[in-house]
This record gives structure tokens, sequence and C-alpha cells, in this order.
């Protein structure tokens, strides 16, 4: 059994936030994400018995893994871990011993900023590093996002894994996902910042509707790469294409195509907006998205239309959009700075006026992804 010599390690793994390009990494198109300054830290300490023991500052809890049974089952959370530590056990066998974690977060669940693409990957750089398991962060991204589909059930993108492992401070990841090759945007945002409106609500079947989305986009491409097999991928597709398949497609995977494909082209519009710091061309992609989300795609929810539709009235906001797979967590906001503490004043009122509830407003700003700050 090849070993290191460490006993133990503290890992740092950020959240994501992504300014444009939603539901369209399983696409093979382009998303905009960073790694964010909300973290969740874990500590591993290792030992020689088949099984480790993981505390959570969260559930305030400690849940025992088997390492000989890694199975799905319940709590859902300690899927993410076992999910995790049976696909490095796949791809260096017998080399993960016992050990025992300790995870503390500030990285709220349910808001569509990743705290599940966090935990894994801090998952995996952590056992990575404890056991010297010497695999590459790039095979890391992929065996995290494997460890979603088949623990956790969500047919998720490579996005948030992607960001949360290769983020980098103050820049955003042009990431292009047929490829999963990436390039570094400067973050510059001039007088303007952004800022998340946490909805506190997470609608149920948030992952059977994610699947479906899913589903229906493979759908459309394989009724067109059955007369023109050169597409791999539903964001290759030029609108027009798409366009002349309309009768052969049910006309739901159709208007969730186009929402696809348009995203795609809306992304690589922002891309040219930040090289020439055009931020109100910015906030108007956002807001675009935003309603295609809500009307194309259908993966918003009351909650986040309202927040959309209250900060694009507000003096001051240049842009907004729902965030993430959807049906609740955060709206993302293009704020400029002298008005961010009125904007969040008068989202609280009237969020609450409208629903009887609280928002959490979460200022962020780019960090780094994950890495080892302690070695033991
Ligand atoms: C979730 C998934 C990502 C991506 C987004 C939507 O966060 O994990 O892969 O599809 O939804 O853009």
């Amino acid at each position: 059994m090849q070993q290191s010599n460490r006993k133990s390690l503290t890992v740092l793994a950020p959240g994501r936030m992504n300014l444009i390009g939603e539901h369209i990494d399983y696409n093979g198109g382009f998303v905009l994400p960073a790694a964010i300054d909300k973290f969740i830290k874990i500590r591993f300490e290792r030992h020689q018995q088949n099984h480790c023991i993981i505390h959570s500052d969260r559930v305030k809890t400690s849940e025992k893994i088997d390492l000989k049974q890694l199975k799905a089952s319940k709590p859902a959370w300690l899927n993410y871990i076992k999910g995790v530590v049976y696909h490095l056990n796949l791809r260096r066998p017998n080399q993960i011993s016992g050990f025992d974690a300790w995870i503390e977060s500030n990285l709220p669940i349910g808001a569509g900023i990743s705290s599940s693409a966090a935990l894994e990957c801090g998952i995996a750089v952590g056992l990575n590093e404890l056991f010297g398991l010497k695999i590459p962060k790039s095979e890391l991204i992929e065996l995290c996002m494997q460890a979603e589909h088949e623990f956790a059930g969500t047919l998720c993108g490579i996005m948030d894994q992607f960001s949360v492992m290769m983020g980098q401070q103050d820049h955003l990841l042009q990431l292009d996902c047929k490829t999963n090759k990436h390039r570094l945007i400067p973050a510059q945002f001039g007088p303007w910042q952004l800022i998340l409106l946490h909805s506190k609500v997470q609608h149920q079947l948030a992952e059977s509707a994610y699947n479906d989305r899913r589903r229906s986009c493979e759908q459309v491409l394989n009724t067109i790469q059955k007369s023109i097999p050169k597409y791999q991928y539903l964001c290759e597709i030029p609108i027009e294409v798409l366009t002349n398949f309309k009768t052969k497609i049910n006309p739901q995977d159709f208007k969730r195509a186009t929402f696809a494909i348009e995203e795609n082209a809306r992304t690589l519009a922002v891309v040219e907006h930040l090289h020439h710091l055009n931020f109100e061309a910015i906030g108007a992609c956002m807001l675009q998205s935003h309603r295609g989300l809500q009307h194309q795609y259908e993966v918003s929810c009351s909650e986040l239309d309202f927040l959309v539709d209250t900060a694009c009235q507000f003096e001051g906001v240049l842009g907004a959009r729902m965030m993430g797979g959807g049906f609740g967590g955060c709206s993302l906001n293009l704020v400029h700075k002298e008005r961010k503490k009125a904007f969040i004043e008068h989202m609280h009122t009237q969020y609450f006026l409208h629903f009887n509830r609280s928002l959490e407003p979460i200022e962020i700003s780019i960090s780094d992804g994950v890495k080892t700050i302690k070695n033991g």
C-alpha cells in the first residue's frame, strides 16, 4: 500500500457563482462561473481502521461510513462523500484506509451556490493528498461529477466541480464545456458589484426536474443527429438548424432547446461586453437569461421571479437573474456600489411583504478554488 507521510490536513473548498450560461454545461456550451469567498472547511485525520467518521457542524452529527460498503443511502448529504470515496477507490484500489473528517461551513445549503460540489471537491482533494493518490485535478473534477450522478442522482454538468477546483481570485472562468478548457477573464465590474439574494426556498422535485430538462435537450440533439451526425452537442447547433426541425420535435423540448442555444450565444456576448467594460449590456443579458429560464426552460419559481422583477425596477440595478439549477436558491444582481445598502433594505422589505419570509443577502468576492491550508 502506498502511503504518504501525512497524518492530517485541512482543505478549504469554496462555493461558486455563475455570471451567465445556465443549464448549458451539459449541452456543450460556454459558462462564466467563479469560485466565491464562502467555504466548506474540512480537517482530515488518517487512521488504520476500515471506516471513517464524518463530523459535521451543520447537521450537528457524526456519521460512520464503512469503507467496504460504499452505497448510496440516508442521510442524503453523506452520499456526496461516499460517492467520491467510491470513485477514488476505483482509480486507486486499496490506497484509502480509514480517516476521520471534521466539516465546518459558511456556505448556505440549497442556495444554488454549489455546497454539494464544494463538499465533493474538498473530500477529493483532501483524500488525494492525505493518501498520496496523485490523481490530477482534471480527473478529480470528472470523478466528483460522476459521484454526484451515481450517488446523489443529479445528472449535473461539469460547471460546479470545475469552478470549485479551478477558481482564481478576481477572475471568471470562461469554460468551454465541450473540451473542458478554460480561459481566465478579469472580473472587473467598475462601480458595480455582484450581490446574491438567497430566497430561502428550495422547491421539491428540483432533482427530477433538472434531469428532465437534460433529457429534453438530449432528445432534441438525437433527433437532429439522425439527419446531421456532425453535431455532438446541442449548443453547437445553429438556431436556424433547430428551427428547421421544429415539426419533428415536441413543443416543450423545442422551447427548452431554443433556450439552451440562445443562452450560449448570450454567454459569448457577455464575454465581449466584459472585454469592453459594457456593464449595461451585461445587465441586459442577465435579465434576458432570467426570462429564458423563467418562460422557456421553466426552472424558475415565483419567489425568484419576484426578486428579479423587483430588483430590475430599482434605480441602481443593471440586471438580475436566477442563478444555478433553479426552483429556489439565489438571484444574482448587478448593483451600483453606492446603492448597495438601499437595495438590500428595499429588497428585504418587499420580499417580506410579499412572501412573509426573510431573504438572506450574500455579498461575494471572487476567490481561489479549493486549496490545502494546513498539513500535519
Ligand atoms: C447545477 C448543476 C450544474 C449546472 C447548473 C445550471 O448547479 O450542478 O452542472 O447545470 O445547475 O447551470
